[in-house]
């Protein structure tokens, strides 16, 4: 089966290529890098001839309010567009867990917008909502700065590794559309505020991280389940422990 993966040399993107090679998929990585740009339009044709199946682990370069509304926008009418012309039959996209009640963020309203367009295309389609990786919690860290200290909410996540997560997309990509959302996490519960603290000690970034009830995620308030899986969530088997000591020195 040919199945494009647009986005296929980011973090997800160059994972979930690599799984579906070894299950024997004809696997292609579309990015600007090769010649396929969604804003643009520009190598989508030809890309897409032939494809059955065609994944957005795409992510906007800029978080800016506008800027990622944009993108998310842009890129998705052109991708369903492009997609509806090729025959592609099942539109797999990367979202996050709790997106719907994160409206508050530019960056969420956006991701909002691009679920919206994927629903009411004619393309049969599977959004895979994921919980935070565990590779993003630094990433939290730098977007969560307020005079010099991280300032987060002590509620409850499940994080998971970008491993899992393209595992768990992948297997959606080769089963049937489920014209809906399927949720991924991880195998266990943290509060935000503790888990980034551990995550800056390893790394030995000296920032102090403050739990802070009114602090923002990506300009969104939480409340303590908000970043939660439902009970139906597939879960990864990674733990933190493990990817700390197996997989994130490798990452840095
Ligand atoms: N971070 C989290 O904790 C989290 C949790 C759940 C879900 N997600 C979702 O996961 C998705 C993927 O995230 P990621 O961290 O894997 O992203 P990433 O590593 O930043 O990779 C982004 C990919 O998008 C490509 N891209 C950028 N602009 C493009 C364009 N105009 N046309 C085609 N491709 C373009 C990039 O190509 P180049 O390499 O050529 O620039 C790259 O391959 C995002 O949609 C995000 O919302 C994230």
């Amino acid at each position: 089966m040919k199945i494009v993966v647009i986005g296929g040399t980011g973090l997800i993107g160059s994972k979930l290529v690599n799984k579906l090679r070894e299950h024997g998929h004809e696997a292609v990585a579309a990015s600007p890098n090769s010649g396929v740009n969604t804003l643009t339009g520009e190598g989508l044709a030809e890309v897409l001839k032939g494809a059955s199946v065609v994944v957005d682990v795409t992510n906007s370069p800029s978080w800016e309010d506008a800027a990622v509304m944009n993108f998310f926008t842009t890129s998705t009418r052109n991708l369903l567009t492009y997609e509806a012309t090729a025959g592609v039959k099942h539109h797999v996209a990367l979202s996050v867990v709790g997106t719907d009640q994160l409206s508050e963020s530019g960056y969420f309203r956006a991701k909002i917008a691009q679920e919206k367009l994927i629903k009411e295309s004619s393309i049969p389609y599977s959004i895979v909502h994921a919980t935070q990786f565990f590779e993003f919690l630094k990433g939290l860290a730098d977007i969560s700065i307020d005079g010099g200290k991280v300032h987060l909410p002590h509620v409850l996540f499940q994080p998971m590794a970008a491993d899992d997560v393209a595992s768990g997309v992948a297997s959606v990509t080769v089963g049937p559309p489920v014209n809906g959302i399927v949720e991924i996490a991880g195998p266990e519960q943290f509060r935000l505020d503790e888990l980034v603290r551990r995550r800056l000690v390893a790394l030995k970034d000296p920032r102090q991280v403050i739990a802070d009830p009114n602090a923002l995620y990506s300009g969104a308030k939480l409340s303590e389940r908000t970043l939660l899986p439902n009970n139906n969530a597939r879960l990864g088997q990674t733990t933190f422990e493990t990817w700390l000591n197996q997989s994130a020195p490798r990452a840095a």
